[in-house]
């Protein structure tokens, strides 16, 4: 159990945020400009600690408008503490901060986390990892997903665009949920398939739209609609631009022309038209068990560097 000259709070705010950047992750860069546009707030950024030590830190995120966070994406404890302790307190951090965080009744937002590639081969990696994972299923969370994060670079040979089909623009939001509602048949995709479980195939896209595709500010003519020479829709691939990187949104293959390999001809499309813009890298990402699609990043240069998992609590 953790003693109890634990303390544990909000950060007051921006100033703080030293405090809060004592542990380490991934997107502590981001924190500060996060904070400044209002995609964090000092009153969704926690700390447990004892005298002047941080022991552990939990935060959210959410769009600049959003009254309520829309992912828990940091969640860190000091792995220099036995791991019993470090579980005890972390769930006592994250148990009283959720309290706060979210509104009373309602579901907690997914928590994700980026780990490396090999993390369970490295055991101080796969302790850190679990250590987390424990907190979190104390807390009635489950995994939902582990996912491949791809990255293509600046430098890496583009994909040869397609021959053989056509490609135009979106025409509107109908069109697109009216192509991503068969889309989902048969999709190796977790979250798609546990939204499917609640939710009919269109209320699903149209979900995945206004949650997601909605938001981006690049232009959506970067969405491209393929189609064979007669004009008949093929598939789809979102390339956008998301408040932190170019990245591959989404595509999918209409279940009556998958198998001919037309995921590499949407790829290389939306590969070259992000390419176009100067970018230094562009990110992606599927679960693990979509082998298909992996392999077509895998094909079109893209390369694993990390790896994610989700936490829900909706089960
Ligand atoms: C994943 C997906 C994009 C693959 O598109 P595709 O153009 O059919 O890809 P491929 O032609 O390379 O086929 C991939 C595999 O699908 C399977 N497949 C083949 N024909 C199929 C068919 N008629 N129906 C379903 N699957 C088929 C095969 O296992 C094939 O593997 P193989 O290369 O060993 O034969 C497509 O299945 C899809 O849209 N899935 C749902 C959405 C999704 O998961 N999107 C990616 C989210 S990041």
């Amino acid at each position: 159990m953790p003693r109890d000259d634990l303390t544990i709070r909000p950060l007051a705010d921006a100033g703080e945020l030293d405090l809060f950047q004592r542990l380490d992750y991934v997107l502590d860069d981001e924190l500060a400009d996060d904070l400044a546009t209002n995609r964090r707030r000092p009153r969704w950024l926690w700390i447990a600690t004892r005298d002047d030590r941080v022991l552990a830190r939990a935060g959210w995120w959410g769009g600049p408008d959003d009254e309520v966070p829309a992912s828990f994406d940091f969640f860190d404890v000091d792995d220099s503490l036995p791991v019993d302790e470090a579980v005890a307190v972390g769930v006592e951090l994250v148990a009283t901060a959720l309290r706060h965080v979210v509104p009373s009744g309602a579901t907690p937002p997914e928590y994700g986390r980026f780990i490396p590639p090999d993390w369970r081969e490295d055991p101080a990696a796969r302790q850190a990892v679990e250590t987390r994972f424990a907190v979190l299923e104390r807390l009635g969370a489950r995994q939902l997903v582990e996912r491949l994060r791809l990255e293509w670079r600046v430098g890496t040979p583009l994909p040869k665009r397609s021959t053989r089909l056509r490609f135009r623009a979106v025409a509107d939001r109908e069109e697109l949920i009216t192509l991503m509602t068969p889309v989902q048949q048969g999709t190796l995709d977790a979250h798609s398939q546990s939204d499917l479980a609640s939710l009919s195939p269109e209320a699903a896209a149209a979900k995945h739209f206004d949650e997601e595709f909605a938001h981006f500010e690049s232009p959506r003519d970067w969405w491209r609609v393929a189609t064979l020479d007669d004009g008949e829709p093929v598939g789809f691939v979102i390339a956008a631009r998301n408040t932190y990187n170019p990245i591959i949104a989404y595509l999918g293959v209409l279940p009556q022309h998958r198998g001919h390999g037309y995921v590499d001809d949407l790829l290389a499309e939306g590969t070259h038209i992000l390419a176009a813009q100067d970018v230094p890298r562009i990110r992606a990402a599927t679960d693990l068990a979509n082998v298909p699609t992996a392999r077509a990043f895998e094909r079109a240069g893209y390369v694993n560097f990390a790896r994610a998992v989700n936490f829900t609590w909706e089960h």
